[in-house]
């Protein structure tokens, strides 16, 4: 390591060091540091992905919470597919082994973290089960949560032993047939719940598996969770105590592909009543106007209490969250709820998982976007929390309390991928930064990011709107490099202080750019008020405002060439480079980069998740002028500025006709433009060797035309 340093500093010294699209691809990734029980040690995954094997290689780390030392626990995570501590142990853990007996099964292991071959199995699963929670109960036994797909009758679906349909058609009589990568089958993610009793040893009691969705009654949606396409196990909770579980499933009367809203459902654990929504229409907290979108659902320690997240609206995907915690306590197999209220009334930021109850039950930790960082905050059930951050200058990622009270954070920054480190009251103690370690990243440091703030274009904002700033590895002073202008998705998203494997503003400068990263209109992280701004104003006030950020580099920092700047942006930031294409702005770039925007708005009615266009263009496509106000297609007669277009064939949340009219247009029009398509690829491109083409050819067309480099003719992959 020491070693690595030196070169590190020689290399800087040089300016001989840049963050290359293969390091930042094969550089580890580093999962969240997970800590044992007695707070001792962590857990944490790694993979790294090599480029001459053409494999990834995983682990699962073990992590000295005192050293900070790093070594290879000797787990196979080929095998262990998932791990949790086991309650009330110091080194124990329960785990999913993913080869189980049954074809396409799983089945659960109990061991001991310091003995990676001496571990028993406890119970042989039918379907390729995730998500494990477990709860050590009174009676020694341990009841566990898990989830995976299942038929509408409530067996859980294993793929594997499914018979296969002699017709590969696809039928759909109402609204919804896909989501993002996947077009929707009549299985739905459900909950299941499992009895591990212990007499001695542990073995899988009863009749298996009970599904605790099945049952919940729906007019328009059928209850499912995790909620596709990003849910996971936070949508779902066991109580310290295993008397109680929670999960969170969308509005049951309600067509899913118009609203957002989701209730909390609970229930007994030893009942085999059907669990019941405390926040659906009926409820004390619904009748107060908080009707949207339910998030985090989070027990006390001693299981009298829950925390949870909601949004008011019941069809904007990018209300603000608020914090509320209730009392619970199960009365004969049902499940009583009182004593409701809101903790972070008069926050003006959103409060996000996880979240984590102090020791003694009495405040609730969070976490929330803050000025282009994810930061720690604490939140009493008394109120009056001042909301004051508990972290600075990272994005956290996840966090644990550990039994002193202290918290462990995984965070990371522009400058490194993965920080872990130790806050005890207010003092930060770094246990581990990938970027003084990994031997890819050893050039990096802060030194290259800084910040600007310049004026927003919307009269009534109160305050002034914010980039990030990057420089390259190895910047010198007295000499200019031309701009890179990167626009951000959402629109309610942000450019923040964070790492990034797809958008990595470091792999961007350090091909000898600055990167300005503006956060305009829409942009999360500032308070609510931007972020309703850019309703049916997705041309107007974020457009100007980029303009504002642009004008205000090309004045404030000669130090950046903006006559040779390029711009490029991703989802909303490519519907954003079409329409700086069709506008003004367009002209003041060498070239653009679009990856999978919208290029006509009404063709957007093609995504899925309609109450976001629905919300966002102040209406549906038939009611509202925003659509024909904003739409790119109407600006044809503009588009002149070379145009790289990416768009890929399983993006379902924007179809890749899209991208490819736009790219058509271009091309008869005579506009120097590229078309790249992955047809394994989401919204996103997540496979290294795609993501290097990616990074490749893009850079190759910025390079090309703003410092003039040739162009390739043969593009890698073709
Ligand atoms: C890890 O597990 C896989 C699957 O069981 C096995 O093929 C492989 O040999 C194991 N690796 C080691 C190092 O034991
Ligand atoms: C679970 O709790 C029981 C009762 O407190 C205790 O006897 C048992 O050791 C605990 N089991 C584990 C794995 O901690
Ligand atoms: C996983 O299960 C397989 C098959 O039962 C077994 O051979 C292997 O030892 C198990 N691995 C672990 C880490 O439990
Ligand atoms: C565990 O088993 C693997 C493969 O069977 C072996 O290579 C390793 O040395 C064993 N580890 C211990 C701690 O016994
Ligand atoms: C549920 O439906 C599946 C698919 O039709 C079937 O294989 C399974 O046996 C059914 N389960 C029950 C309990 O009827
Ligand atoms: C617990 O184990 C003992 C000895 O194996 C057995 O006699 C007893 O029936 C078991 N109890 C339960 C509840 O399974
Ligand atoms: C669901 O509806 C059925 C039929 O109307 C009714 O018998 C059952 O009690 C309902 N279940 C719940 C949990 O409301
Ligand atoms: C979609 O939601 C809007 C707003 O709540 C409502 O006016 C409209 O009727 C809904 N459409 C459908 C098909 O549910
Ligand atoms: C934090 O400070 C309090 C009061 O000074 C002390 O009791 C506690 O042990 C400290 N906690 C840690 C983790 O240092
Ligand atoms: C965060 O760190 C960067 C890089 O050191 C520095 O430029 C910036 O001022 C810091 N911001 C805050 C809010 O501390
Ligand atoms: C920014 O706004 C302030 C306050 O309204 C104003 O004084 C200043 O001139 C503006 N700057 C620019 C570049 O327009
Ligand atoms: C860089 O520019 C500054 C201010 O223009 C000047 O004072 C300094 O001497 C220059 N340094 C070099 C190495 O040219």
């Amino acid at each position: 390591m020491a070693r690595y340093l030196g070169i590190a500093t020689a290399l800087a010294a040089t300016g001989a060091f840049a963050l290359t699209p293969e390091q930042l691809l094969s550089t580890p990734r580093r999962g969240v540091a997970d800590p044992s029980p007695d707070g001792t040690i962590a857990l944490s995954s790694i993979s790294q992905y090599s480029f001459e094997k053409q494999s990834s290689k995983r682990g699962i780390n073990l992590i000295d919470l005192n050293t900070g030392k790093i070594s290879d626990s000797g787990w196979n995570s080929s095998e262990v597919s998932e791990y949790q501590w086991l309650p009330g142990t110091s080194t124990g853990i329960i785990y999913i082994n993913g080869t189980g007996e049954n074809p396409g099964g799983v089945s659960l292991w109990i061991g001991d973290v310091k003995k990676p071959n001496g571990s028993t199995k406890v119970a042989e699963l039918d379907a390729p089960y995730s998500g494990l929670k477990v709860a050590n109960t009174s009676s020694g036994d341990l009841h566990f949560l898990v989830n995976t797909l299942a038929y509408p009758n409530g067996t859980a679906f294993n793929p594997e032993t499914a018979e296969t349909p002699r017709s590969s058609a696809r039928f759909y009589s109402d609204i919804y047939p896909r989501h993002w990568d996947t077009w929707l089958t009549k299985q739905r993610y459900n909950v299941f719940a499992g009895v591990l009793s212990s007499n001695g040893s542990y073995s899988l009691a009863g009749k298996g598996l009970r599904n605790l969705n099945h049952g919940v009654n729906y007019t328009a949606t059928q209850s499912e969770t995790p909620v596709q396409p990003f849910g996971d196990s936070s949508d779902y909770a066991i109580s310290p105590d295993g008397s109680l579980y929670a999960f969170l499933s969308k509005a049951p009367q309600l067509n899913k592909a118009n609203y957002t809203a989701s209730y909390i459902y609970l229930g007994a654990f030893a009942s085999s009543e059907v669990a019941v929504a405390f926040n659906g229409p009926d409820s004390e907290a619904y009748k107060a106007g908080h009707q949207g979108a339910s998030g985090q659902p989070s027990f006390s320690p001693d299981s009298t209490k829950l925390a949870y997240i909601q949004q008011d609206e019941d069809f904007y995907e990018s209300d603000l969250w608020q914090l509320y915690a209730i009392d619970v306590a199960a009365q004969s197999g049902k499940v009583s709820v009182s004593n409701w209220k809101a903790l972070s009334a008069g926050f003006d930021r959103w409060v996000q998982g996880p979240l984590i109850w102090a020791h003694d039950g009495e405040s609730v930790y969070g976490t929330a976007e803050d000025y282009a960082r994810v930061k720690i905050f604490n939140f009493p059930v008394s109120g009056g929390s001042d909301f004051k951050p508990l972290t600075s200058n990272t994005t956290v990622s996840s966090y644990s309390l550990l039994p002193d009270s202290s918290i462990l954070v995984t965070a990371s920054a522009i400058w490194t991928p993965t920080e872990y480190y130790t806050l005890s009251n207010g003092t930060k103690k770094s246990l581990f930064n990938a970027a003084e370690v990994d031997k890819n990243l050893v050039g990096l440091s802060s030194s290259t990011v800084s910040e600007i703030f310049y004026n927003g274009s919307d009269p009534n904002l109160k305050q002034q709107l914010h980039a990030m700033v990057v420089k390259p590895t190895n910047w010198v002073a007295n000499k200019t490099y031309p701009l890179a202008f990167i626009i951000h998705g959402g629109p309610q998203g942000s450019n923040a202080n964070g790492w990034s494997n797809r958008w990595n503003p470091q792999t961007w400068a350090d091909q000898g750019y600055i990167v300005v990263a503006p956060n305009p209109t829409g942009s999360t992280g500032f308070g609510q008020y931007l972020i309703d701004a850019i309703q049916g104003n997705w041309g107007s006030y974020p457009y100007e405002d980029l303009v504002n950020a642009w004008k205000y580099v090309r004045d404030n920092m000669d130090w950046i060439d903006t006559d040779n700047g390029i711009a490029a942006g991703a989802s909303y930031g490519g519907y954003m480079t079409n329409w700086i294409q069709s506008n003004d702005l367009g002209n003041e770039f060498k070239c653009l980069v679009t990856h999978d925007g919208i290029s006509n708005t009404q063709g957007a009615w093609a995504t899925e998740e309609l109450w976001f266009i629905r919300h966002d263009y102040n209406g549906s496509i038939w009611e509202s002028d925003a659509y024909d106000k904003w739409n790119p297609m109407n600006h044809i007669a503009n588009w002149s500025t070379p145009q790289f277009v990416v768009h890929n064939t399983l993006d379902y949340r924007l179809p890749e006709s899209d991208g490819l009219a736009l790219f058509n247009i271009l091309q008869a029009r005579g506009v120097p433009s590229r078309f790249l398509n992955f047809p394994d690829e989401n919204h996103w491109v997540l496979n290294q060797e795609n993501s290097l083409v990616w990074h490749t050819e893009i850079f190759n067309w910025i390079n090309h035309y703003s410092k003039g480099t040739p162009l390739d003719d043969v593009p890698i992959g073709n």
